[in-house]
């Protein structure tokens, strides 16, 4: 049982990635692995070697975290590009019904129009959304300041508590999934 956590800042040890460990941290407490991969540039986001490395492990993992700085209220570029050419790779029957979760950092606003993009990659994969207490963010422009949120630290935490939960849920039920249908495409024309 392994959560893959992606994280979307060009800071490898910036805020995100404070929110990202607190739920790392928290995963370990459940008895579930983690690991935080960070991406770094958009050049890598793009990277043909590095989009197959990223689709083998998250295909063998049970959870998928996404995480990202607010910039001009959106996701980065980095993990947008990112999570555009992992899920034209994905394999659907794999990830299907896979939990998933996206959370931000900001210093201020535009968070949860953050939030709702990334998750959008998701609803359309069929996996479910593992939610908190409260839209997953933090708010800092340094790691110090996120340390000092102490309720975005108890939201991350929540939500890691949430995820382990659905993780071993649906080990222990051990069903079969769903066969997946065909897919219809109806363009609007
Ligand atoms: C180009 C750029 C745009 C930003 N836009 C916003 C914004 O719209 N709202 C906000 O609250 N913070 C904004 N910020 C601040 C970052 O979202 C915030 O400092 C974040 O916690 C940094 O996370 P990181 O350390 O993981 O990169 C912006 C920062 C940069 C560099």
């Amino acid at each position: 049982m392994k959560v893959i956590l992606i994280n979307g800042s060009p800071r490898a040890n910036g805020c995100t990635f404070t929110a990202l460990s607190e739920i790392a941290n928290e995963l370990k407490n459940n008895e579930i692995d983690s690991e935080i991969v960070y991406i770094g540039s958009i050049e890598k986001s793009i990277d043909k070697a590095f989009i197959k490395e990223m689709k083998d492990k998250i295909e063998s993992s049970s959870a998928l975290i996404v995480g990202s700085p607010v910039y001009y209220a959106a996701p980065t570029p980095i993990i947008t590009s990112f999570m555009i050419e992992l899920m034209k790779v994905l394999d659907k029957d794999k990830i299907a019904l896979m939990p998933a979760a996206s959370i931000a950092s900001a210093r201020r606003a535009g968070t949860t129009p953050t939030i709702d993009q990334l998750n959008k990659f998701f609803t359309i994969s069929q996996m479910p959304i593992v939610s908190s207490q409260y839209w997953p963010m933090v708010h800092g422009n340094t790691p110090e300041e996120v340390k000092k949120d102490e309720e975005g630290l108890q939201i991350m935490r929540v939500l890691a508590k949430n995820m382990a939960y659905m993780i071993k849920a649906f080990k222990l039920a051990n069903l079969e999934k769903p066969i997946l249908e065909k897919r219809k495409r109806t363009n609007f024309i």
